[in-house]
């Protein structure tokens, strides 16, 4: 049990109140998905302070103290395996920027490390604590052996690849100094961290910050390889597992059991109903039990947090991380036999633990149990038919006396059927087998391929070579983009793979110009049409392209005389496509920021189409958008057409932007310097587009549809301008005629409507009971009109046939049924003919005859034959049905005749 004095939160806010006192202030975490774009997630407490350490932006307070929200996935195959690993941890962190150093921070954490808790520290008793530095930091050796009552014999020096810290990638880095807990004997072998990293558990990492090194680099070469230059004061970083402090106080065996992650274990324990059995090593029994148990409980958590930050599942970047994690918790559930939903209860166990200290997690509640359970649903069914598959491959493949999975199988599965190939070579490997990763790569970069190619405008996709030849020739193409039509030269003229000096009238080829105004498509909006003319001739631009950056290609036609390479033309784009065009990219910069404000920022951007008139806008979000929002949507858009703001564009560095909190599409690259447009202050995105000069240019704006395109990926297609009137005048006519019909006016008519379906239901129902009645009345009739048999055994039966004009199968049996009660032993026959021309049979055989051994569906069978189908089944009523009504009269023949036949053997 955790004592409050040991729980995670004594240690948390021990922390932070420990570097308050010290004069630092106290910030809340930075969401996971950093604002710095090299990175995919928040990978440690410094992060969110790049800019600080190199002195681009100024600190609100040069002493900074956080709890970071932090993921890493790298040691993922690690979790639930290890005492300590982790995909999400919280790291608790104090910065100093330009302001202390080494002298002050190696005090500070040896005295929070060891005051006890109680008194605001952490309660490590000093002799079990151990100390690495970087092994040519002197000066920090020094100070723990001066400054504190570390001995020198638990003070280890180690190369960069422990004790230099930098984020892998570019920004600052320096030396760092470490602390370790010492767990005792019953953990490990003797001799300090570089001999068990197990029994001596790192608690904290000191960076001293001095330095900002380059991307790429080896981290053995920390030297003159990767720094290029100091930071403009020596400063600390420093981050503390909370995962791992809190498992050392309460003397639990690893991170899955401090109180941050019990209540998880516990959940899924109950849940899948297995026995957790503490075990730490594979050879224990239950490890991989264990094992399961833990990743369930630890994937869990960072999935909440992922979500509740606006991440959602997808197949790339961090919506892949998130899958990844979602799908594993499947997987594990699966492992331990568990095939039941655990999403849910899962979310809500990690909520109800730690929606406290992080109440976001309570705020997003229902977006986390929403996306986490519509991930679960999705994958289970990909699992159980991609499983099957699987199996039947393993089966095959050691059947042959193979040993490897075959690759393209593999690829199938994961292309096919969305089968994670992690997943295949896990399974694989359980039923020893291998699966050639390589050649599994190939298939991978050849789907790629194909779909580059597939993607791509074909005049493109065959033209690569051509588009370097035409670039390393007549240079790259200047884009106009503040005028619509300009004079320029014509600079190449392009047909199929060769470029050609003149071309005459009728030619469908492609032209560069020096420079132009026509926008090619690119940035969701599609290109320019218009005329370019020359002295001698004039070409119709039916499409502009760029086949790649800095190069514009007008696709036409020449419709008049010649043009020849050099010509001097004048360029004029059709002004009305153009405008309508850039009507809807405005808009959908609107919807964007709208959208967002309605939905909530995980729906961003995930891809639009811009056409005259109408566009397109893909976005994540993991439910349809009701009515409701839509009529909202609709109605803040054209609220900021009324309002008009002016929008203004602007070209800026990329860093720039960044710092004033521009939109950027993730995964799209964009140069050093971008163009960002802003629309008042309600939208601020990068964007190459074109745009109106004030909103109100839109007019109108209308949605057309809301509907889902893939799983948790939602469009809008919207109208805008004339043709949002045209689409809302329409609607207004044909409301109007409906109106009319109903003869009520408009307000009333869904309830007019309603009451209509009503009566019509009601209506049907009368006709079908009187259809029946009218058919009942006629049994009497049928019955003085059968045939009588003698049986075998000379008692005497009835057999009754009749043909009912397309009836239903209710009608046909409660005429048999009714001919059976009426008679005291006979065989009732009816047929008929489907208004599609299709036969129907159905016989009721009367009880004492079924005892007899005169079966329904055997009566039947000659006749179904006869009309195309079969009849099956033992008892007193059976039904048939064939293709060919037309034969229905014989077919019912035919089942007479079987019926006197069955009939005058029965009882024998
Ligand atoms: N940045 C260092 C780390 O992540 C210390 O905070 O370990």
């Amino acid at each position: 049990m955790t004592s409050s004095s040991t729980s995670s939160e004594a240690v948390r806010s021990n922390f932070l109140e420990f570097f308050r006192a010290h004069d630092h202030r106290v910030l809340p975490s930075a969401s996971l998905i950093p604002s710095d774009p090299t990175l995919l997630l928040n990978v440690a407490g410094m992060v969110p302070f790049k800019p600080y350490f190199l002195g681009e932006a100024k600190p609100p307070h040069t002493r900074l103290t956080t709890t970071q929200k932090c993921i890493r996935t790298n040691d993922i195959e690690n979790v639930g395996r290890t005492t300590r690993h982790l995909t999400f941890f919280e790291m608790l962190g104090n910065f100093s920027f330009g302001d202390y150093f080494k002298r002050e921070v190696i005090p500070w954490a040896w005295e929070l490390s060891t005051k006890p808790l109680e008194e605001g520290g952490w309660g490590f008793e000093p002799e079990r604590i151990w100390v690495s530095v970087f092994k040519e930091d002197d000066e920090a050796a020094e100070i723990w052996l001066n400054s504190t009552d570390l001995p020198k014999e638990r003070l280890v020096r180690m190369g960069p690849a422990d004790n230099f810290w930098s984020t892998g990638g570019a920004g600052p880095c320096g030396p760092c100094t470490e602390l370790y807990y010492d767990r005792g004997p019953d953990h490990g072998a003797e001799g300090g961290p570089e001999v068990d990293e197990n029994r001596y558990i790192e608690f904290w990492n000191l960076v001293f910050m001095q330095y900002e090194r380059s991307d790429g680099g080896d981290p053995e070469l920390y030297g003159t390889d990767v720094i290029v230059g100091n930071l403009p004061a020596p400063s600390v970083d420093t981050g503390a597992g909370l995962e791992r402090v809190a498992m050392l106080k309460q003397d639990v065996a690893n991170v899955y059991e401090t109180d941050l992650l019990r209540p998880m274990l516990d959940t899924a324990i109950d849940l899948t109903a297995c026995r957790y059995h503490g075990a730490e090593e594979e050879s224990q029994e239950g490890y991989e039990i264990d094992v399961a148990l833990r990743v369930i409980a630890e994937h869990s958590r960072a999935s909440a947090f992922l979500i509740s930050d606006g991440v959602l599942p997808s197949n790339e970047g961090r919506g892949y991380v998130l899958r990844r994690l979602l799908r594993r918790i499947v997987r594990s559930a699966r492992h331990l036999g568990f095939d039941g939903q655990m999403m849910t209860p899962m979310m809500a166990s990690v909520i109800d633990t730690l929606g406290t200290p992080w109440p976001d997690l309570k705020k997003q509640a229902e977006l986390i149990t929403r996306v986490a359970q519509a991930e679960e649903d999705t994958f289970s069914r990909t699992l159980q038919s991609g499983l099957t598959m699987l199996n039947t491959e393993i089966e095959r493949t050691k059947a042959s006396g193979e040993t490897a999975l075959n690759a393209e199988s593999a690829f199938t599965l994961h292309d096919t059927y969305g089968f994670p190939v992690d997943l295949t070579v896990e399974i694989a490997e359980e039923a020893g087998l291998t699966l050639d990763r390589d050649a599994f790569a190939e298939h991978m970069e050849a789907q790629r391929a194909r779909a580059r190619a597939a993607t791509k405008d074909q005049r493109i996709a065959g033209t690569t070579d051509i588009a370097k030849r035409v670039a390393s020739t007549s240079g790259f193409n200047e884009f106009l983009r503040d005028v619509t039509e300009a004079d320029s030269q014509l600079s190449a003229i392009i047909a199929g793979d060769d470029l050609l000096g003149e071309v005459e009238e009728g030619a469908e080829v492609t032209i560069v110009l020096a420079s132009t105004p026509f926008y090619a498509m690119g940035g969701g909006q599609l290109g320019d049409h218009g005329v370019i003319t020359t002295p001698n001739g004039r070409f119709r631009v039916t499409d502009t392209t760029s086949p790649a950056d800095g190069l514009i290609w007008h696709h036409g036609v020449v419709e008049a005389g010649t043009l020849r390479v050099r010509d001097d033309v004048h360029a004029a784009i059709d002004t009305k496509r153009r405008s309508s065009i850039s009507r809807g990219h405005t808009a959908t910069h609107i919807l964007h920021a709208t959208i967002k404000q309605v939905l909530g920022d995980h729906a961003t951007q995930a891809g639009s189409a811009i056409d005259q008139g109408r566009f397109r806008f893909d976005f994540p979000h993991f439910s349809s958008v009701d009515r409701e929002q839509l009529t909202a949507i609709q109605a803040m858009v054209n609220e900021r057409i009324i309002a008009n703001d002016t929008v203004e564009t602007d070209i800026m560095s990329q860093e720039e932007a960044r710092k004033a909190g521009a939109t950027a599409l993730f995964g799209e690259k964009y140069g050093d310097q971008v163009r960002v447009v802003r629309i008042g202050d309600y939208s601020f995105e990068l964007c190459g587009g074109t745009h109106v000069h004030s909103v109100s240019e839109i007019g109108l704006f209308t949605i057309l549809s809301e509907g889902s395109i893939a799983n948790n990926v939602r469009r809008i297609e919207a109208l805008t301008g004339t043709d949002a009137f045209s689409q809302l005048s329409t609607e207004a006519l044909i409301a109007d005629q409906v109106a009319k019909q109903l003869k009520v006016p408009l307000a009333q008519a869904p309830e007019r409507i309603a009451e209509m379906l009503q009566r019509l239901a009601a209506l049907e129902k009368q006709m079908a009971a009187l259809r029946q009645s009218s058919v009942l009345s006629r049994i009497d009739q049928l019955i003085a009109n059968g045939v009588s048999v003698t049986l075998a055994n000379g008692e005497g039966a009835t057999i009754v046939q009749t043909v009912l004009e397309a009836a239903d199968h209710e009608t046909m049996r409660s005429l048999a049924t009714g001919v059976i009660s009426k008679l005291s032993s006979g065989v009732a026959i009816v047929g008929t003919m489907s208004e599609d021309g299709k036969a129907m049979l159905l016989a009721a055989v009367s009880d004492d005859l079924v005892d007899a051994g005169v079966h329904a569906a055997e009566v039947l069978r000659p006749g179904a034959q006869i009309v195309g189908g079969g009849a099956g089944g033992r008892g007193p009523v059976a039904q048939a049905g064939g293709k060919n009504g037309a034969k229905l009269d014989e077919a019912i023949s035919a089942a007479v005749n079987e019926a006197q036949h069955r009939l005058a053997n029965a009882g024998a």
